[in-house]
């Protein structure tokens, strides 16, 4: 294309009055010269891999998605209902207020903390309608970039969602990791992980996944809560729960919130990032909340404040169709009880291949101990293959998986589980 300006071009494409370092490419200057090549995504490099992969059997373990057993993804009959109601309505597409649509965070919050939450009968929780689980997180890490006055450390659980090291760092906050998993059991490291809590200096901040642990699937059963809610409130550490999850773990969404109820009866105050990607499959339509539960209705109106100014710059206000039809579920009786037997057909689901793949290893004749396949909970199993046994998986059998040998159990059916088991067997015995 001609250049617009061409009469103050000089030859060589040097503007009137530019210097020799200024120098303009056809294409513009390069500003950008010492921005390295970052490394791909490591997840989505997984389903990269597997997209070219042209065997029929191929299996994409990696992506964090329900599918159903034909592998499909799946749209929850309960969001379908709840879609048609909300576009028969025929809403006007305006903003909705910084803080969201309080029809949906008013419920969402409620969902996690239950009916009869002391702090939500006090009015003493700040929630704000966040994007989804990472928008929440993000919104989390901002307030607590800002307004932390204790010690600017942030303990997560090793390994934890590799997400949740950028997003804190890039708020400005320092990551570190307390034990949680044992690669000897495939479980909860329990003892390891108190003895790290007690070293933890006094007033850091704790990320505690609230069930379905990611990428472990691993989860602290109620007597190890309760003594978690102990320890944290003796070493006076405040605790940042992410809740991704709920429901999606056992099916019952009281039962995969108990950790956070827990901790609100043992009178600790928290803060919490809720998602409904998994547990209403609503992935890209970014619906989650943040919620600091206060000490009080003044502290709570205090923080709410603060959070819608730190929303208003960073995106100003949420999406509104993903949480128009999470709102129309969670205030509609009918829909609600639609959606908790979706739910609970998705965990059942995950649950049930579960135990199939277990089976199929020990039919394949396999010694090792796999009782963690079906110990564990939630979308992943932490399998305990080593990197090059992921590697054959994907070379000799078109299995593809991170190379912490994470399994999407997603990503098993029951068409795939024999195969499937047939080389985790080769490639581990
Ligand atoms: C532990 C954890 N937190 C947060 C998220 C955020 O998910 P989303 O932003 O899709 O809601 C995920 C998703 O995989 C997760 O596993």
């Amino acid at each position: 294309m001609a250049n617009i300006c061409v009469k103050t071009l000089l030859p060589g494409n040097r503007f009137l009055g530019a210097t020799n370092s200024t120098v303009y490419g056809k294409r513009g200057k390069a500003w950008f010269n010492s921005v390295k090549m970052g490394p791909p995504d490591a997840i989505l490099g997984v389903t990269e891999a597997y997209k070219r992969d042209p065997n029929p059997n191929r299996i994409n373990l990696g992506v964090g998605a329900y599918r159903d057993d034909n592998g499909s993804p799946w749209v929850l009959p309960s969001v379908r209902l709840a879609e048609e109601r909300v576009v028969s309505k025929k809403l006007n597409k305006e903003y909705a207020t910084i803080l969201g649509i309080p029809e949906f965070y008013n419920k969402a919050i409620e969902l996690a903390l239950g009916k009869n939450s002391q702090v939500l009968q006090e009015k003493r929780n700040a929630t704000a309608q966040g994007i989804s689980g990472t928008g929440s997180l993000r919104i989390g890490s901002a307030f607590f970039n800002k307004f932390w006055d204790g010690n600017r450390e942030v303990y997560v659980p090793n390994p934890t969602w590799g997400n949740h090291i950028p997003l804190f760092e890039h708020a400005g906050l320092t990551i570190k990791k307390y034990r949680y998993y044992d690669p000897r059991t495939c479980g909860l490291d329990f003892k390891g992980c108190l003895d790290d809590i007690k070293q933890i200096p006094e007033k850091s901040i704790i990320i505690l996944h609230a069930c379905a642990h990611n990428p472990t699937g691993v989860d602290p059963n109620k007597e190890q809560w309760c003594e978690l809610s102990k320890l944290i409130k003796e070493r006076n550490l405040y605790p940042f729960f992410d809740m991704a999850y709920q429901g999606f773990a056992s099916g019952d969404m009281d039962h995969d919130a108990q950790a956070i109820r827990i901790f609100e009866s043992e009178g600790h105050t928290y803060c919490l990032s809720q998602s409904f990607a998994k547990n209403m499959g609503l992935y890209g339509e970014r619906a989650g909340a943040f919620t600091v539960a206060c000490a009080d209705k003044d502290e709570a109106d205090r923080v709410t404040s603060q959070l819608k100014i730190l929303i208003r710059a960073l995106y100003s206000n949420p999406p509104i169709h993903g949480a128009r039809i999470a709102g129309e579920i969670l205030n509609d009786p009918e829909l609600y009880g639609i959606w908790l037997k979706d739910v609970k057909l998705m965990a059942d689901r995950i649950i049930g291949v579960r135990s199939q793949l277990k089976e199929n290893l020990i039919k394949n004749g396999s010694t090792r101990s796999w009782e963690h396949i079906t110990n564990q909970i939630g979308m992943f199993c932490y399998t305990g293959m080593k990197a090059d046994q992921v590697e054959r998986l994907s070379k000799e059998f078109s299995i593809y998986l991170t190379k912490d040998g994470r399994i999407s159990m997603a990503g098993v059916t029951s068409k795939n589980v024999e195969y499937l088991a047939k080389a985790m067997h080769e490639v581990t015995k």
